[in-house]
């Protein structure tokens, strides 16, 4: 897969000539954030400001929204609603979300290799760095396989307008590049079909992306044969179905002075078909989504090391085909995972907390970290819970769920906290193995799986999040998220592992 394309990012305090499209604001005090040069050679060209020119074209403040102006001089002003709160009230997440719905606005225009610039009169280093993220999120889309042409190269460079340009403004336009671009690596490997992304080829991949980061990242990737002799009977069984056989990865960014371990833990099931207990056509057809845990974990681990903080990071992506065939795991099999414990398999669609199991228990066995946190579209349950865009949270100590709630809101992704029952460890309980996967019927599902994977940490603070819902968008492109994989739970780690290394 070729490296995702995202367009350059500069900081400037005046919108350069050359720029093809302005992205600007649309709030209750009318438009914000196109500088006054900008605004005169408008009213030279029509005889009206641009406010003017939005309240006579009926300009929509409703959030999001976006009004296209009438082109001055070369450059077309993009107004996007800003809801009814001033602008200088409005949140990191969303000025990001309105850079994101102006840049997609303008990656509409199929202007080829062009130059826009945004700004919504807010230049604190926060703001510079969403709204940084969310323009160059905002022209993400997947380059499908076509034949043909190869896709147009459509926006070439965003200059983001801010009346401060100091040392504090550069760095976050520099950091905002860094966690854009692991979040658009996320996308692509989330997005491309399960045909063309198997553990081979995901762990190829990850090879040379990783490969490629500032600071040396180190890899390690376990194939069927190393996994038999290391003891993994988890990812083996899941993977024993296919015909493509797993792999683990394993990543290791160990920098000099690092004063803190973390380890990270993604599921990397490349399509989940439900092996013999089937999923319907309607749950199959997004489940090349499944590796979505594992694309996050890889993609931060390189941000972290493109950033430099100084942490210690273990990385481990569990890769696997979860298919029906006359190799496939059975219900009610008995599996030995990595370090001795046995498991009986309720149902074969529950693959993910197997293989996670396995690279817990080697994180937690073998690494010695201080916290371990999991990336996984674990469960359905998770979804009816939270909705298709807040993630599940649950750890087993409150000061690891704190810190990983406060880093989610500082990088502006939802998580909610979800308990771990009491009552859920006695359903764990089999009479043929040391634990059974989960249990059948009744509810609380994702808090069951958590309890599962909480078995394979031994003790080890750890949080588990579970973004079957967010992971993926199965709906139309909104704010900064594009359709299909959004990049959920990237900029929570990279902004955990930051406030960590401290
Ligand atoms: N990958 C699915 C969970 C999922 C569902 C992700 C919808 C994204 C959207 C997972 O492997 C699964 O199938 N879970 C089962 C578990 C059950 C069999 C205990 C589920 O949630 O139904
Ligand atoms: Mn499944
Ligand atoms: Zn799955």
């Amino acid at each position: 897969m070729p490296a995702p394309r995202l367009p350059q990012a500069t900081l400037a305090r005046a919108v350069p000539r050359s720029t093809a499209v302005l992205i600007a604001g649309f709030g209750p005090a009318g438009v914000v954030g196109v500088p006054d040069q900008v605004a005169t050679g408008y009213k030279k060209t029509f005889g009206v400001r641009p406010d003017e020119m939005a309240r006579s074209m009926g300009a929509s403040a409703k959030s999001l929204a976006t009004t296209v102006l009438p082109p001055s001089a070369r450059t077309t002003l993009v107004l996007v609603g800003l809801g009814d709160k001033p602008v200088d009230q409005l949140t990191d997440e969303e000025l990001r979300a309105a850079a994101g719905a102006g840049a997609r606005a303008a990656s509409g225009m199929e202007l080829s290799d062009a130059a826009i610039a945004v700004g919504f009169g807010r230049s604190e280093p926060g703001a510079v760095r969403a709204i940084t993220e969310g323009a160059l999120l905002g022209t993400y889309s997947f380059r499908a396989v076509t034949t043909g042409d190869p896709a147009e190269p459509g926006i070439g460079s965003i200059t983001v307008i801010s009346r401060s340009t100091g040392k504090q403004q550069l760095a976050a336009v520099e950091a905002a590049e860094v966690v854009a671009a692991a979040v658009v690596a996320n996308r692509d490997w989330v997005n491309q079909p399960a045909n063309l992304l198997y553990p081979e080829t995901f762990a190829d991949d990850v090879r040379g992306y990783a490969g490629d980061a500032r600071h040396k990242i180190s890899v390690e990737v376990l194939d069927a044969a190393a996994l038999t002799k290391g003891g993994y009977g988890g990812i083996l069984a899941v993977g024993g179905g296919s015909a493509k056989p797993p792999r683990l990865v394993r990543l290791s960014y160990a920098p000099r002075g690092a004063k803190f371990h973390l380890a990270l833990v993604g599921k990397g099931i490349t399509f989940d078909s439900g092996g013999l207990d089937i999923k319907t056509p309607q749950g199959m057809y997004t489940m090349k989504s499944d590796m979505s845990g594992a694309a996050a974990v890889f993609a931060a681990t390189r941000a972290i090391a493109d950033l430099g903080f100084k942490i210690k990071v273990t990385t481990y992506g569990a890769l696997a085909e979860n298919m029906p065939s006359g190799s496939a795991w059975r219900p009610s099999d008995v599996l030995t995972t990595y370090g001795g414990k046995t498991v009986e398999n309720i149902n074969s669609d529950a693959e993910g907390r197997i293989v996670m199991a396995d690279a817990l228990a080697r994180a937690s066995a073998e690494d010695e970290p201080d916290l371990i946190i999991d990336v996984a579209t674990l469960t359905g349950a998770a979804v009816v819970a939270l909705g298709e865009r807040t993630g599940a949270l649950f750890s087993n100590t409150e000061e690891t769920a704190g810190k990983v709630l406060a880093a989610a809101a500082a990088a502006g992704e939802r998580f909610w906290q979800l308990p771990i029952a009491e009552e859920a460890r006695g359903f764990l309980d089999s009479e043929v193995a040391d634990l059974r996967s989960g249990k059948t019927g009744g509810g609380g599902g994702a808090s069951t799986a958590a309890a599962f994977l909480r078995e394979f940490v031994a003790g080890v603070p750890w949080a588990h999040l579970d973004v079957a819902g967010p992971a993926f968008n199965n709906n139309s492109p909104y704010g900064y998220v594009s359709s299909g994989g959004t990049g959920m739970a990237v900029r929570t780690l990279v902004t955990l592992a930051e406030t960590l290394a401290g």
